[in-house]
């Protein structure tokens, strides 16, 4: 397992067996900080970021931060010289209290509220996505009232299936988000943005989907995108500078999964660019790229403890640990697998294979369905739960009131909490007793 498939990169087994990260036991980990525990390899999230840097040379990376937000999270990424994808008010604000230039923002989202957008435009968010028309002429009053001219992107649907769980998918053409190409709606966007005195359209974006495999479906994005630039230069004399191609880059969470390198992807998209622009004899735009899974997904992992052993003769072995569907959605939400490995200590007993659920009264409340661990599994041992860094953490609850875990991140033998550990007082913080 060390180091290996989907384990962050300073995973390995130290003294007894134990898995260590960042140079730090998780026993020690699991004793001092308890579990459910989110554990983030800082070497392994600053090495993602920079490979990503490094496999697209000229190109603003940008995190997006639904992945997972927290304040520290965005002042590591910000540090590598990434920008942010905010998506919500609260990501705008987790990103301005970890001190990130507003400038250095991009705000997406489909149904930006009337504060989300006047807030943007307050504190001179980069650019905002404009995703529909009902935002176009929301933003252009906000932006008159605050006589304020704002860089918008507008957000197209290209019409690329990418292949991909359907929850994940959104450059189909009858997706929540953009405007379809296809029905002429981004021509009418164009037109009618044009328009608006308070705008300046400097660009487009088109995300197509999460967790892809290969590189067609990002060279497909590249190249609709570049010959609707094209044409709009020649049908309406709008030459745009600026293209964001979204994020979207598949992440192994098990050995049978294997996406593309950092390095090949950005070769692809960038070769496609450089023809596609010398074929339409376009200028070059400023590029951007967009990943979220990609840069924390595969630096985290989950430390839970068993606390039920259950075999069923014939029938299935159930364990038991202390967290779930309420700190990991996936597996319930989209049937996401992610490869578990005891933690604690080695093991020289036969593999068998058991299905790891969490305490939640679902059934669906699931971590790992048919996952061989070893024959003397026991109450108490520790299991880790590999790339829970992407939509894990950034979707959790409180289903059946469990407090949401602690993270840490781990590096060189040090700790740093990135999250405390909700408490039973913040549980019921916001509730209003009747009596
Ligand atoms: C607009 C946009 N950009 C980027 C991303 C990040 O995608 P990923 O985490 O798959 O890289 C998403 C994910 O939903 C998105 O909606």
């Amino acid at each position: 397992m060390p180091g290996t498939g989907p384990w962050p990169l300073t995973a390995d087994r130290g003294d007894g067996g134990v898995l260590t990260i960042g140079g730090v036991a998780v026993t020690d980990l699991a004793r001092d900080h308890q579990t459910p525990l989110w554990v983030v390899d800082e070497a392994d999230l600053r090495e993602r970021c920079r490979r990503y840097v490094d496999g697209f040379p000229g190109v603003d990376v940008t995190y997006a931060s639904k992945a997972w937000c927290t304040v520290g999270l965005l002042q590591l990424v910000d540090e590598e010289g990434l920008l942010i994808d905010v998506a919500s008010g609260g990501e705008m604000h987790t990103a301005l209290l970890a001190g990130v230039d507003a400038a250095k923002l991009i705000f997406h989202g489909n149904n930006k509220s009337v504060e989300e957008l006047d807030r943007a435009l307050e504190v001179g968010v980069g650019r905002i996505v404009c995703d529909s028309f009902d935002e176009l002429d929301r933003l252009q009053a906000l932006a008159v009232a605050r006589d304020v001219v704002a860089k918008v992107w507008l957000r197209i649907t290209p019409g690329i299936d990418a292949h991909t769980h359907e929850y994940v998918r959104t450059g189909h053409d009858d997706a929540k988000f953009g405007f379809t190409l296809s029905l002429g709606l981004a021509d009418d966007a164009l037109l009618h943005a044009q328009k608006l005195d308070h705008l300046d359209v400097v660009g487009i974006h088109a995300h197509i989907g999460s967790q892809i495999f290969g590189t067609d479906p990002f060279i497909a994005n590249a190249e609709v995108t570049l010959d609707l630039m094209a044409r709009w230069r020649d049908e309406h004399g709008v030459t745009l500078t600026e293209l964001n191609l979204g994020g979207g880059m598949g992440i192994r969470y098990t050995h049978e999964d294997h996406p593309v390198e950092v390095a090949r992807y950005g070769k692809a998209v960038l070769e496609t660019v450089t023809e596609r622009c010398e074929a339409l004899d376009f200028p070059w735009p400023r590029l951007i790229v967009e990943p979220g899974r990609a840069i924390v997904g595969p630096s985290t992992i989950t430390l839970y403890e068993i606390g039920t052993v259950k075999p069923l003769p014939g029938l299935t072995t159930w364990v038991s640990v202390d967290g779930g569907m309420s700190d990991n959605i996936r597996p319930a939400l989209y049937d996401a697998e992610h490869e578990v490995a005891l933690a604690s200590r080695r093991s020289e007993a036969e593999p068998r294979s058991v299905t790891v659920v969490g305490k939640h009264c679902e059934s669906g409340d699931l971590v790992r369905e048919h996952a061989p661990l070893p024959g003397d599994l026991a109450v108490g041992d520790l299991l880790a739960v590999a790339a829970t860094g992407a939509y894990t953490a950034s979707m959790a609850s409180n289903y059946n009131r469990l407090p949401r875990p602690a993270a840490v991140m781990v590096k060189d033998g040090e700790v740093r909490e990135l999250v405390r550990r909700e408490t039973m007082e913040d549980l019921v913080r916001l509730d209003v007793p009747l009596r």
